[in-house]
């Protein structure tokens, strides 16, 4: 069985990352889905909470320090049949510093896991671990709120990302290693570098090792959640957004959810439990099956104009709730 690997990132922190890889992994179960959620934050790990777990269990931590040797042995049953937990690095302090061959070991057998959705949750950020955890697919899920500061460092870790994408397609050990290196260190005066920038300036030396980090580049195609959204009109940023990862970073992106915030999710982290155990009723519980929802049905397939599809969506959705009519 393949699985398919959905890594929940986000450029800022707090914007609901691990609320949703826990409700999200349980939605999805619920709909008979098999199901594992792994918790990657290694020094912030909370994941356990957000599914109303203890924080008692051995977790990747162990198996890189090889007390385990197969992650396997480490899935921890939850009230779901369908639903296993791999802990993170609780009993192994410092493991967000984990050096590159205990990352690309870690990668390699978190691929080998056997479910139909392998959910990662994520630390906030772009260091370079959490970025090539992102990079495991192309079809990462990365979560923001409308607020400008998290839309702006949601667009920092896309940059990043794409660096990164291109430093790894590089020949290693090259001058083009070295070349990038360099530009990445550019005084302020010489302003700021964009993707397109990077690539221009990679042709100049290997025309067709830059093509190739260009087309190793636009095969990713990120997938972005909006969460604690109020009102439907916040997402009038999206053509605008749509231009700018378009232009500046040469992505294509879909708009793939909106979640409202939602007062029950503060009870479900105050009483440490799943938010279906506080509140299945709630609004914020229903978007989330319509989340997992739409995962099942589209997660793989390229959306065409999920700017306006998911506009006129969340504006029916907040139509219907406010009339009665969504309940
Ligand atoms: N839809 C929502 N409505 C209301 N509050 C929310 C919603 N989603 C998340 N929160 C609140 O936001 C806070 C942060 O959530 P969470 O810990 O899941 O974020 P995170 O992105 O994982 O943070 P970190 O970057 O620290 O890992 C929590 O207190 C939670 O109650
Ligand atoms: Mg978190």
């Amino acid at each position: 069985m393949t699985s398919t690997i959905i890594p929940i990132a986000s450029g800022k922190g707090g914007v609901g990352k691990s609320f949703l890889a826990a409700n999200l992994a349980i939605a999805l179960a619920k709909l008979g889905k098999q199901v594992i959620v792994a918790d990657l934050d290694f020094g912030g790990s909370n994941l356990h909470t957000c599914l109303g777990l203890n924080n008692i269990y051995p977790g990747i931590g162990d198996f890189l320090r090889a007390r385990y040797p197969k992650l396997k042995d480490l899935l921890v049953t939850t009230d779901d049949q369908n639903l296993k937990f791999l802990a993170g690095d609780v009993r192994s302090p410092f493991l967000a510093n984990m050096h590159h061959a205990q990352k690309m070991r870690l990668i390699f057998n978190l691929k080998q896991l056997e479910c139909e959705y392998l959910l990662l949750d994520l630390g906030s950020g772009s260091a370079y671990n959490t970025l090539d955890y992102f990079g495991m697919t192309q079809l990462g899920m990365l979560v923001t709120t409308t607020e400008h500061t998290s839309i702006m460092n949601m667009l920092t870790f896309l940059k990043l990302f794409a660096f990164r994408v291109i430093e790894r397609s590089l020949p290693k050990n090259t001058f083009l290693e070295e070349k990038l290196r360099k530009s990445y260190n550019l005084s302020v005066k010489e302003g700021i570098l964009t993707v397109r920038n990077l690539l221009d300036e990679l042709a100049e030396i290997d025309k067709d090792v830059a093509e190739q980090a260009e087309q190793k580049w636009t095969s990713f195609r990120p997938r972005i959640v909006f969460n604690k959204c109020k009102d439907p009109n916040e997402l009038n940023l999206l053509p605008k957004l749509e231009k700018i990862l378009q232009h500046n970073l040469l992505l294509r992106a879909d708009f793939f959810g909106y979640l409202q915030g939602d007062p029950a999710v503060y009870i479900s982290f105050q009483q440490r439990k799943a938010l279906y155990k506080v509140n299945p009723t709630a609004e914020i519980s229903k978007d989330i099956y319509l989340l997992a929802d739409r995962i099942t049905r589209l997660w793989k397939k390229p959306l065409r104009n999920s700017s306006s599809l998911l506009l006129n969506n969340a504006k029916n959705m907040f139509e219907q709730r406010r009339s009665g009519l969504g309940n």
